[in-house]
């Protein structure tokens, strides 16, 4: 394959001099709405992806005192719809973009609060790193939010959230927002401006029909392009990675990579992922283990459950801390190192990236 330098030797014959004649054809492409694929092809087609995207790292410390603030100043109801606010990507020209498909915010909501119900096209889900006492009504159906969640929310289901306690709670959203409104895919529909049900089970009417693990109830038989299980609880999560690490220990083949246990939320009807644009994992690394350097195509996003560590973005060494949240885009290498055992939630645009087929990897030798 061409280098960057091998390409950025090759002379563009395609650009002769100056002259009166061909200053006047660009003004006239230019008169016509029209623009030469021999001035720009450098932009357009990359030897390899070049994101705008930058990685960045936002530290939760920075996040949870300014969606406090944010608590106290802003009521949170219909037409805002929602006390969320985005991770912008400092490459992407003050957009809340996290990356050119994915949307990511901290969300907050105060005591006794509930914010009203709606759906739209775009995919999200909710995963908790701290707190407790909010549900959020699913389709009417309310699932309880608690540390160590994923919660779903799979396109044009209605949903809103309420608080049943007197503490505040803040949790990450995650939504594939940027890639919608780049495709011009969204609808949008209010919905009811209370949740339609304020009651508080343990354990929501999606997982009594789904949550059992490897048992498919045979009045569901049709697959869904998107997972009906509402709450991916984290007992069910810390158990499995528990498990993968213990059978290293006995020598069996359990993990991803020697000290690094990982799991993939999917469909159980399907197997596949969560949603049709979102990929969500959890990753645990044992102390000190450190992964190899990767980059793939699409962008990821991570935040830190537990422990401490950093990620190595672009070679530039980033120390994280419980809460934390890093982005890295496309074709950008990263790797991780575990200061103390290291939990991580994952999400990332590989559903989209896989399915349309520019999915690739590189991985350090
Ligand atoms: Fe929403």
């Amino acid at each position: 394959m061409t280098s960057d330098t091998e390409k950025n030797k090759v002379k563009n014959a395609m650009q002769p001099e100056d002259s009166l004649e061909l200053k006047a054809l660009y003004k006239a492409f230019e008169n016509e709405s029209l623009m030469p694929l021999w001035t720009q092809i450098d932009d357009l087609m990359p030897i390899h992806p070049k994101p705008k995207a930058v990685p960045h790292v936002w530290k939760w410390s920075k996040l949870l005192p300014l969606a406090e603030q944010a608590g106290k100043l802003i009521p949170v109801g219909r037409g805002g719809e929602r006390r969320a606010i985005g991770l912008a990507n400092p490459g992407l020209d003050g957009k809340a973009y996290i990356s050119p498909t994915l949307w990511a915010a901290i969300q907050y909501l105060g005591p006794r609060e509930t914010a009203p119900e709606h759906r739209h096209s775009q995919n999200a889900f909710r995963f908790v790193v701290e707190g407790e006492g909010v549900w959020t009504v699913v389709n009417g159906d309310p699932v309880r939010m608690s540390r160590g969640d994923l919660l779903l929310t799979p396109g044009w289901s209605f949903h809103g959230h309420h608080n049943d306690t007197d503490e505040p709670m803040a949790w990450i959203d995650g939504l594939d927002i940027p890639f919608t409104q780049q495709m011009d895919v969204g609808f949008f529909e209010f919905g009811s401006e209370r949740v339609t049900d304020y009651a508080t089970p343990d354990y929501s009417r999606s997982e009594r029909l789904w949550g059992h693990a490897g048992l498919r109830p045979l009045s569901q038989l049709q697959n869904m392009p998107a997972s009906p299980l509402g709450a991916y609880r984290w007992e069910h999560t810390d158990r499995a990675l528990t498990e993968q690490l213990l059978l290293e220990d006995e020598g069996q083949p359990a993990t991803t990579a020697q000290g690094h246990a990982a799991i993939r939320y999917v469909n159980p009807t399907t197997g596949e992922d969560v949603m049709p644009t979102i990929r969500c994992e959890f990753h645990r690394l044992r102390v000190g283990t450190e992964t190899i350097q990767r980059q793939d195509v699409g962008s990821t996003v991570f935040q830190v459950f537990d422990g401490r560590g950093a990620v190595v973005l672009n070679g530039i060494t980033h120390k994280l801390e419980k809460g934390d949240m890093f982005v890295a885009p496309s074709w950008l290498p990263w790797y991780l190192q575990a200061d103390t055992q290291l939990d991580l939630f994952r999400f990332s645009d590989a559903p989209i990236m896989e399915r349309l087929k520019f999915m690739r990897s590189k991985l350090e030798e």
